[in-house]
């Protein structure tokens, strides 16, 4: 969702606005806009499209504003108002006096705005935002030029989520910003200060961030940040060391983010096994500090979250029942979460999962938690995230920056993650044994090489999505361990190919879906040899008699699978209950590829946000 990016120091800043901005355009938008301080005016530039359209926009403008050393810049995705130039950020008041760019959704913006026009001030965008900047202006006016006073009683005025960044005409050198719900991070290096919404944008510059705390304003000079609370009180701020390298953001030699991040896979299980095991042993304490004896008193786990996400925690569902079916666990969706009336208190716990630790709902399914007195884990890939700072007990996934849209290494990231969660738990409990623990970190240790083997196959896969780019749309089907998968598979298909496919567990198919079935349907089975596998070949055969065309996704020398498939592709053996990570490779690189066929935007697939802080 929109991206802010903020610069007041003493090089040009249009640049370094830009660079900002490119590097959040993942985030999802479809207008971006910058307004640069000059001499004596402030000078905007907005565009329908892509930041590369602003850029040279703005190469176009005379040398004076070429050189203005303070600036904001905004990427806008839709939600009061169509896409047009003028609902672009940044908006400006009617007297010009303060500019203003804006992440988040401001509730009562019609109040305020009938509430402005009543006193004469015309609106000239369909916007919310513009509510909040001319309201600005007004108390700008009011306290005398006086900035934090000005900005307090905005802020109080304001109802929703918003991340606020602002230029006053008559403060040359000077940002303000305000967070309530929307992230932002600021970040001084010694000579300039800046802001964005997401870290990735900063690091080129330092990995020394200040992430803003709910109700916490900032101002920004070349000399600094100054911090404040909502009602005016002076704070101070110790940076978080982000322990990122901007390269990790780079796309390197690959033509899209997603692929290469597809790539990196096999490093992220190894990094996270290592942080987490030693030997044959589970070993979270160090990362997880929740109190000995916990868990003897934990009669319920709940696995929440949105997206991608939501089926990381299926994973952990399904390997926690594996292992011990005394525990009452669920999977859950935070949008529904939170709004239900769920169990919760002393003797549950909680496990929050976002890989970008800003997402709405599941940081409002968080705090639901936490106010029912539930125990609550936050695992996140972003250090210093809301979710972070929120939650008491947070572990970190060991992903790096994802900039592809759709979540590729970040799922990998949760999935190791949760697995090593849920044995700790277990062992916490002393209901994993030894022979468990043993198999399933032997079966995790061993993941990285056959994952290796799979990409490296990636042109059968490849093959396989040009044959079938032109299916009408796609059943993605399994049991058990591979239902999380049929749903991550159909997911990542309708985000970045935008096709329409269906997940279902197989024995489903034929209460219903299966009437959709023709030869213009392709059906994606996966079969690993289990206990199951005879069961799931019978519903493939159900698929087949229906003439849809099958690819099955088997395991490696199981030839007798040849029969029920048009096509297949074997993959390596490994613990049943680690399936999920075989699995998972081809799906995503199927997705892919058929976009690519396809010739979609698989970076930046339309109408999609990266980090979604609206509800
Ligand atoms: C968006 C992203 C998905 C992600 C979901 C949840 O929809 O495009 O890739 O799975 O949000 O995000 P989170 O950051 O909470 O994991």
């Amino acid at each position: 969702m929109c991206g802010i990016m903020g610069y007041a120091g003493k090089k040009p800043a249009a640049g370094i606005i830009i660079d900002g901005l490119k590097r959040q355009e993942y985030r999802g938008y479809d207008s971006a806009g910058i307004a640069l301080r000059c001499d004596s005016e402030i000078v905007n530039v907005k565009v329908v499209g892509r930041v590369s359209e602003l850029a040279r926009k703005v190469s176009e403008l005379p040398p004076e504003s070429a050189g203005a050393i303070t600036g904001i810049g905004h990427t806008r995705w839709a939600t009061h108002g169509g896409v047009t130039e003028t609902n672009a950020h940044p908006h400006e008041s009617a007297d010009g006096m303060t500019v203003l760019v804006h992440n988040g959704i401001i509730e009562n913006s019609r109040e305020l705005r009938s509430n402005l026009e009543s006193k004469g001030i015309k609106f000239v965008t369909e916007t919310d935002t513009e509510a909040a900047c001319q309201l600005l202006a007004l108390l700008y006016k009011d306290y005398g030029g006086d900035a934090l006073r000005a900005m307090s009683a905005l802020t109080a005025e304001l109802r929703g989520a918003f991340a606020l960044v602002i230029m006053f005409l008559d403060r040359p050198n000077e940002i303000w910003c305000a967070r309530k719900g929307s992230p932002l991070v600021a970040a001084f290096d010694g000579g300039a200060c800046y802001c964005a919404s997401d870290p990735t944008a900063l690091l080129r510059y330092t990995h020394d961030l200040f992430f803003l705390e709910e109700e916490e304003m900032v101002s920004l000079t070349p000399s600094g940040c100054k911090f404040f609370g909502f009602e005016g009180q002076k704070r101070i701020k110790k940076a978080i060391h982000l322990n990122w390298d901007s390269v990790m953001a780079d796309k390197g030699q690959y033509e899209h983010f997603m692929r290469k991040e597809i790539g990196e896979q096999p490093d992220v299980m190894r990094l996270t096994i290592e942080a987490h095991t030693i030997v044959a042993n589970v070993a979270m304490r160090k990362s997880l500090n929740i109190p000995r004896g916990l868990m003897d008193s934990i009669r319920r786990i709940q696995f929440v979250a949105c997206g991608t996400s939501s089926y990381a925690t299926l994973v952990a569902k399904n390997i926690m029942e594996s292992l011990d079916n005394g525990i009452d666990v669920s999977a859950e969706i935070a949008s529904e979460y939170r709004y239900r009336n769920v169990p919760g208190g002393g003797d549950t716990l909680a496990v929050f999962v976002s890989q970008s630790g800003e997402t709405a709902d599941t940081l409002a399914a968080a705090r639901l938690a936490k106010t029912l007195g539930t125990h609550c884990v936050a695992i996140t890939n972003v250090r210093g995230s809301t979710i972070d700072r929120e939650v008491e007990h947070t572990v970190l996934s060991l992903a790096g920056p994802e900039i592809g849209v759709a979540a590729t290494k970040t799922f990998m990231g949760q999935i190791g993650l949760l697995t090593l969660l849920v044995m700790f738990l277990l062992k916490e409990k002393g209901s994993l044994s030894a022979g468990d623990e043993a198999r399933l970190i032997g079966g995790l240790r061993s993941l990285p090489t056959l994952q290796q083997s799979l990409l490296e196959r990636e042109g059968e896969i490849k093959s396989l999505a040009e044959k079938y780019a032109g299916s009408k749309g796609f059943f993605f089907i399994g049991r058990r361990e591979c239902v999380p998968l049929t749903m991550e598979g159909a997911l990542k298909l309708k985000e970045i190919a935008y096709l329409p496919s269906e997940a279902y567990a197989a024995g489903e198919m034929k209460h219903g879906p299966i009437a959709m079935l023709d030869e213009h349907l392709t059906v994606v089975a996966l079969v690993p040899d289990t206990d199951l596998r005879e069961k799931t070949l019978s519903n493939v055969e159900e698929c087949r008699a229906r003439n849809a065309p099958t690819i099955l996704i088997a395991s490696e020398g199981d030839e007798g699978a040849l029969a029920h498939a048009d096509d297949i592709l074997f993959v390596p053996r490994t613990e049943p209950e680690l399936f999920p990570f075989i699995g998972l490779i081809p799906l995503q690189l199927f997705a892919y590829h058929v976009a690519r066929t396809l010739g979609r935007d698989i970076d930046m697939p339309r109408n999609l946000a990266k980090s979604v802080t609206v509800e």
